[in-house]
């Protein structure tokens, strides 16, 4: 009896063994292919005859998505809730010869998002391919001032929108074994931003939804090919946010909308997971995630120059108090 207790116990270490030499040969492996692409990126996927829904064409991001996604032959579906602005993205597009469809689709609400998927069947769109959800809004005030107004709307266009519209489309997607879904994120669905509590917690939202939705379909046994990425740009001119005004501003400066559509199609193009505008802000954050926190904060204050700023308002405070008396 012991003697099988022993040779089991053997086995047992020796499989062990052996399970643990074949995953660091793996790991040496993936740490090598993962600098070589480093170094090398891989060729980007062409996108012809692609059908690419995106929310809020209307404008800015969107629009811009629209316009270059068109061009590089994809068919393009634009959804926005203000007719005056789908009409003129479409225009855009189909001046330049691209195809194009347009609905009016308030996202946050999941019965329109169904109605209007059903109204896309019965006049012949082409099935989505590829999800581009972008649409969002951003209230920028101090945490007390909110109303449950603004923190309703937020979660209903910035998260709630992105599992009905994801809802609509993922089951095609899943019956033909292949798709593409990207969310628009921000920077703030890293970093917490002080007076941005509402749409930060939206935006970290997202990025969970999009990372436990990736582990769910890469778990499936059918081993769809559905790639997922999430983008996180910085700071685009869309006119959603003030120019924060960051040091090194080739770095944290305001990007246009067309440069940032740009990185983004070069990032679906590559299937990236996760990508930010501009890119190295995700090294940035590596270092700021081992640094303790005290640096964190010391590193963060520098590069928006905290300390300029208050003390720009406070002279601004002082003066104010030299007014009132
Ligand atoms: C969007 O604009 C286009 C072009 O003007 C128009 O044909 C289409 O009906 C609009 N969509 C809706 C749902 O209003
Ligand atoms: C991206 O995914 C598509 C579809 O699965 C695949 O055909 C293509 O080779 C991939 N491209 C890259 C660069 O990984």
């Amino acid at each position: 009896m012991k003697i099988i207790q022993h040779i089991f116990k053997d086995i047992k270490l020796h499989r062990l063994f052996l399970d643990l030499s074949l995953l660091s040969a793996k790991i040496s492996l993936a740490m090598i292919m993962a600098t070589f692409r480093m170094i090398v990126p891989c060729s980007m996927k062409r996108l012809i005859g692609e059908t690419v829904l995106i929310t809020g064409a209307g404008h800015g991001l969107g629009r811009e998505l629209a316009i270059q996604l068109s061009s590089m032959g994809c068919i393009i579906v634009c959804w926005d809730n203000d007719i005056d602005s789908n009409r003129s993205t479409m225009r855009e597009v189909s001046k330049n010869g691209g195809e194009v469809y347009g609905f009016v689709v308030d996202v946050s609400k999941r019965m329109e998002v169904r109605e209007t998927v059903r109204l896309m069947r019965k006049v012949g769109v082409p099935d989505v391919t590829m999800l581009i959800n972008n649409a969002a809004i951003l209230y920028h005030k101090p945490y007390l001032s909110f109303d449950s107004d603004d923190v309703e709307k937020t979660f209903n266009i910035n998260v709630l929108s992105n599992f009905w519209t994801i809802e609509a489309f993922l089951p095609m997607m899943l019956m033909k074994g292949s798709g593409h879904i990207v969310a628009i994120n921000s920077m703030c669905g890293i970093y917490g931003v002080s007076q941005k509590v509402a749409y930060c917690s939206s935006k970290f939202a997202v990025r969970g939804l999009m990372e436990a939705l990736h582990e769910e379909v890469r778990l499936d046994e059918k081993k769809p090919n559905i790639h997922f990425t999430t983008i996180y740009p910085f700071y685009i001119d869309t006119g959603l946010a003030k120019d924060p005004k960051y040091r090194f501003p080739y770095i944290f400066g305001v990007v246009t909308p067309e440069y940032a559509a740009r990185e983004i199609i070069k990032a679906i193009r590559r299937n990236y997971t996760e990508y930010s505008i501009p890119r190295c802000l995700f090294s940035l954050n590596t270092i700021n995630r081992i640094v303790p926190e005290s640096v964190m904060r010391l590193i963060l204050d520098f590069l928006a120059d905290i300390d300029r700023k208050q003390k720009e308002k406070d002279t601004m405070n002082a003066k104010l108090d030299l007014i009132k008396t």
